[in-house]
């Protein structure tokens, strides 16, 4: 059977950019960059980007290239004994990461429709806390089903499954052809009316504003690499099995620029609307602004709906907002769901459509957990679990084997034939020596604070029962799919290099 092919270049790095792009950049980015110094977090955020995010992402883009297959595909082709190693990341993205981040994207879209009417009234911290997610106590008490999550969850896996199922072309290029205009025409609309805002100027100066003192704590390098690899989709096999989707001719080092660039210049971007935001209501309520900042989820959905309330025409506001977040989540969502499928045809020869049917149920039902008043619970325990130690696993065994028991001189090669923009030696050098090594010092960094004291306060048996089991579970069915015979002959050839 034909690979199938993206239809243009173009089409391939609106995809590329639509899968980086998601719920991280936008409030994500901006809380580190106000955390961590303001104008100075550009600092380690660009140095992250260049030393390894990029080196990274031309990696991916080339191996999938050039061995022309998802990830375990494509391992295979380089190792037979180290195709585990994609089955593990397509399987912890597809059976963990993408089951939580399509609940969020739900809350999403309940934000959105809850826009027009202000639906949260004059509290948005104990609408969004007690009211909507009623969350419990404790990850073990389960609780009830919330149901206005769980059917915009299901609209969300609906959405998911047309477009995965009408194909690379006609699904999910087409869908990036559509969101990816949308999501910029929209993101500017906000970050110019924002700007508008009385007191816009004041929040924009707190995120800009550079604290160098900040950048010698060693915890700023750490997050902001973290932030790097997880913005631009790396190590979860997706921009391999994108990359695999191009013909022979394709300017592999060049669109990986174009993604890195526009990726993070998005955030960037993007950092000035939750700002301006900010400083509106630090203005509108008479505090400074350090005290309207809350964490991370509390950005989105309880200082900006407050936002949203105290600002005329804010309704709208509010709509555009969510909306933007629904789509931006939609183009990751759907690469995560598309690297997996590409992975089990490749090995099993399964007919695509049936299997997206199929995947498609499992991956809504495997969210419900996460819609229960102990979802948000859940969620936190799966997702520092999974980011922190699958993510940065697979990276580094990522960079040894590609590194290491391939010939990168070779696939140098291949990427320069094929690229305007041509690599050095200092390509290989950052592969094999230094990404490995920043990576291995977040790792260990990340398991020291682990066993030091219990990650965010929850009892050590529901992270061990929920956060490490789940990394185990999904390392274990990776093994275990890897060791069934492979139903096609794809794995015989070998690359384009
Ligand atoms: N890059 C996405 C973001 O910044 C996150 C993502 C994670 C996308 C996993 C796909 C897969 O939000």
């Amino acid at each position: 059977m034909k690979r199938e092919q993206w239809k243009s270049q173009l089409g391939f790095l609106l995809a590329a950019i639509g899968s980086a792009i998601g719920l991280g950049n936008i409030w994500r980015f901006s809380y580190m960059a106000y955390t961590y110094g303001g104008g100075a977090f550009l600092i380690p955020y660009l140095t992250a980007l260049l030393t390894a995010g990029l080196p990274l992402l031309i990696l991916e883009f080339g191996v999938g290239h050039e061995r022309i297959g998802s990830a375990p595909l494509a391992y295979a082709k380089i190792r037979k004994n180290w195709e585990w190693l994609g089955w593990w990341a397509v399987t912890f993205v597809m059976f963990g990461i993408v089951l939580y981040y399509t609940v969020v994207i739900a809350w999403c879209l309940n934000f959105f429709l809850l826009s027009f009417n202000l639906g949260w009234g004059d509290d948005p911290n104990s609408f969004f806390f007690k009211e909507f997610l009623s969350v419990s106590g404790a990850p073990s008490e389960i609780g009830q089903i919330r149901t206005p999550i769980f059917f915009a969850l299901l609209f969300i896996w609906l959405v998911n499954w047309v477009i995965v199922h009408r194909g690379v072309q006609r699904g999910i290029e087409l869908a990036n052809k559509i969101f990816m205009p949308l999501l910029f025409l929209l993101t500017a609309v906000l970050v110019f009316w924002s700007l508008s805002l009385e007191g816009a100027m004041e929040g924009v100066r707190a995120y800009l504003t550079p604290d160098f003192s900040k950048l010698s704590d060693p915890k700023v390098w750490i997050d902001a690499y973290s932030q790097i690899f997880f913005t631009l989709s790396l190590g979860f096999g997706i921009m391999i099995a994108y990359a695999s989707y191009l013909p022979e001719k394709a300017n592999i080092s060049r669109n990986a620029v174009l993604t890195a660039f526009i990726n993070s210049g998005y955030s960037l971007f993007a950092g000035f609307a939750v700002f301006s935001v900010l400083g509106f209501m630090a203005a509108s309520q008479g505090k400074p602004i350090s005290e309207v900042v809350s964490q991370s989820i509390g950005l989105a959905f309880v200082a900006y709906p407050k936002a949203v309330s105290l600002m005329p025409g804010g309704n709208l506001f509010g709509a555009i907002f969510f909306l933007c977040l629904v789509v931006a989540g939609l183009s990751s969502s759907i690469s995560i769901i598309e690297a997996f499928t590409s992975a089990m045809v490749d090995k099993f020869g399964i007919k695509r459509k049936r299997l997206i049917a199929l995947v498609s149920i499992l991956g809504f039902c495997g969210s419900i957990i996460f819609t229960t008043q102990a979802g948000l619970l859940w969620l936190d325990i799966v997702d520092h679990f999974l980011t922190h130690y699958g993510l940065v696993v697979v990276g580094i065994f990522e960079c040894v084997l590609v590194g290491w028991f391939f010939r990168l001189k070779v696939l140098r090669g291949h990427i320069n034939r094929v690229s305007t923009v041509k690599l050095g030696p200092w390509w290989d050098f950052l592969i094999k020596y230094f990404v490995p090594l920043v990576l291995g010092i977040i790792l260990s960094g990340d398991l020291y604070n682990e066993l030091k004291k219990p990650y965010g306060g929850y009892s050590w048996t529901s992270l061990i029962l929920i956060g490490r089991d789940w990394v185990l579970l999904t390392l274990i069915a990776a093994f275990v799919i890897a060791s069934r015979p492979w139903r096609t002959e794809h794995h015989r050839s070998g690359g384009r290099g």
